[in-house]
């Protein structure tokens, strides 16, 4: 099976954990994309959705799904959405598709946060994919230096093809931090979010995801956590 044959297959299992009658918080990147078109063949049978990205919200408004201002729904049932890497206790490394910090907001409102990934993403330790920071403009030289301090290699995301700054859905900027061994997800998480001038980083482990949906060869595995 190819990568995205696993991630439909997860999207598809992902279904089964649509509350009905709600409204589901949805993820961002191309296994949430595939999750969105699963979606919109039962799309009668939910309220409507909280995005997490700007591109997320077209892509559920393209379907004809109801999209709802977080600032409007008090309590999500379920928010479905990709990872980066997962470990076997549930944290996730989270931003690739630079929609962490709209991600990390959402989750946090939803009862329960499924994962949904192809078998690439399980690790035992989290850091071989660049760990990424959304960081205010401003203080993207300061926080830098601070990254840099941690161990790892901190670099500007740019637009691809250009010299550019990327800029997030929010205005931040992003800072991806390489070679990263993540011994300690939680602490780690908490002394990023210490530094001045960080929005959001994308280590999802304080809440971490309460259950994977995991596409392998041997078809979809359940991890819960
Ligand atoms: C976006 C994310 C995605 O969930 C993560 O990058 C995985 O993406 P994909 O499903 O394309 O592999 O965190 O900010």
């Amino acid at each position: 099976m190819t990568q995205d044959e696993l991630k439909q297959a997860v999207a598809r299992a992902a279904i089964d954990y649509v509350v009905k009658h709600e409204i589901i918080g949805v993820g961002t990147g191309s296994t949430a994309n595939f999750f969105i078109d699963e979606l919109a063949k039962i799309k009668a049978d939910i309220k409507g959705a909280v995005a997490s990205s700007e591109a997320t919200a077209a892509r559920l408004r393209g379907h004809g799904i109801a999209v709802f201002d977080l600032n409007d729904v008090p309590e999500i049932a379920v928010y479905i959405d990709g990872a980066d890497e997962i470990t076997h206790s549930g944290a996730m490394v989270k931003g690739g598709g630079a929609a962490l910090t709209r991600e990390k907001i959402v989750a946090s409102v939803a009862k329960s946060f499924v994962c949904i990934a192809d078998g690439s993403k399980l690790v035992d330790v989290m850091g071989k994919f660049p760990l990424p920071v959304e960081v205010l403009p401003m203080a993207r030289a300061a926080v830098t230096r601070e990254l840099a301090k941690l161990g790892g290699e901190p670099k500007l995301r740019l637009k691809p093809g250009t010299d550019e700054a990327f800029i997030t859905d929010n205005g931040g900027m992003l800072i991806d931090v390489a070679g990263l061994a993540i011994a300690d997800p939680v602490a780690l998480e908490a002394k990023i979010n210490q530094i001045v001038g960080v929005i959001a980083v994308g280590l999802f482990a304080a809440r971490g995801a309460n259950v994977c949906l995991l596409g392998t060869a041997d078809g979809v595995k359940t991890l819960t956590f």
